[in-house]
């Protein structure tokens, strides 16, 4: 059953009405720039549990996807850990404070209204300046990925939320790879015909104190190696670290139009697969 605190039924009818209006992918991303209430657009595009055997041509079986193990890298990370964690040495929860590259982003507008101000640091990786960690990316056998690192130092906070994956389709568009004038799929929060999936590669170990909850239930006693896959687009999640080690993640998002995909397999039937 959905359910918010927040927000009146009403409004976030109001607002899912508008969300589920027939837009390009373009028209969606403006729409979603100007929106000033973030906040309700966020909750109301969530469809939490969705019951994906409902929805017509959908690779996905289940009905209560939060989140799942899908992986294991057999491969050595130590030098890739060191470099990585050598290279944020010097990111603080202060120093994530009021970061000017994303003052105009809604998402951390709304955060920072409601006092979430000390974010987790995630860094685009690029094939030319980390070709190791891009290099990851290959594992998952994608149309089109992008790779982030995600470094949450003692102090670092996500508040509740969902993703539209905004940076990823901008991405895909200045690389060439234009899906802009595709229907945007208010479900899938795809394009039409494209699945979009995303993936958490932990790289230093859970310690106690180190926060990644879905809904209801959380990720936790996670190795370096272990790969999750989230319902990004329903299950509202949200992270901290309040330990006193910093957490680092790769994260990879990507597409894929194969429904007999290795990682919809993987999350029908819970199988982890050694990459
Ligand atoms: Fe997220």
């Amino acid at each position: 059953m959905f359910k918010t605190d927040i927000w009146s039924k009403e409004q976030l009818a109001d607002k899912k009405n508008q969300y589920c209006q027939p837009r390009t992918m373009s028209e969606f991303l403006e729409w979603y720039k100007k929106e000033e209430n973030y906040g309700l657009l966020n909750e109301c595009s969530t469809q939490f549990p969705v019951n994906y055997n409902e929805l017509k041509d959908h690779p996905l079986t289940t009905d209560d996807f939060t989140f799942k193990k899908i992986a294991v890298l057999d491969l050595d990370l130590t030098n890739i850990v060191s470099s990585l964690l050598d290279e944020y040495k010097d990111i603080t929860s202060n120093t994530s404070k009021m970061r000017p590259d994303l003052v105009d982003s809604p998402e951390k507008y709304y955060h920072r209204l409601h006092g979430f101000d000390r974010e987790t640091n995630t860094k685009k990786i690029t094939k030319e300046t980390h070709p190791d960690v891009w290099k990851l990316g290959e594992y998952f056998d994608l149309e089109k990925y992008s790779v982030a690192t995600q470094y949450q130092p003692p102090g670092g906070m996500s508040p509740r939320h969902v993703d539209f994956l905004d940076s990823m389709w901008i991405d895909f568009a200045n690389y060439g790879f234009d899906l802009m004038n595709q229907p945007f799929n208010t479900i899938t929060k795809s394009p039409e015909g494209y699945y979009a999936v995303r993936m958490m590669i932990a790289l230093t170990p859970w310690s106690p104190g180190h926060v990644f909850g879905f809904e209801d239930t959380y990720w936790s006693d996670w190795t370096p190696g272990e790969v999750i896959t989230f319902d990004w687009a329903h299950a509202r999640h949200y992270t901290a670290n309040l330990s006193f080690n910093p957490r680092l993640f790769i994260k990879v998002s990507g597409i894929t139009q194969d429904k007999n995909h290795w990682i919809f397999d993987a999350i029908n039937n819970s199988t982890i697969k050694q990459l």
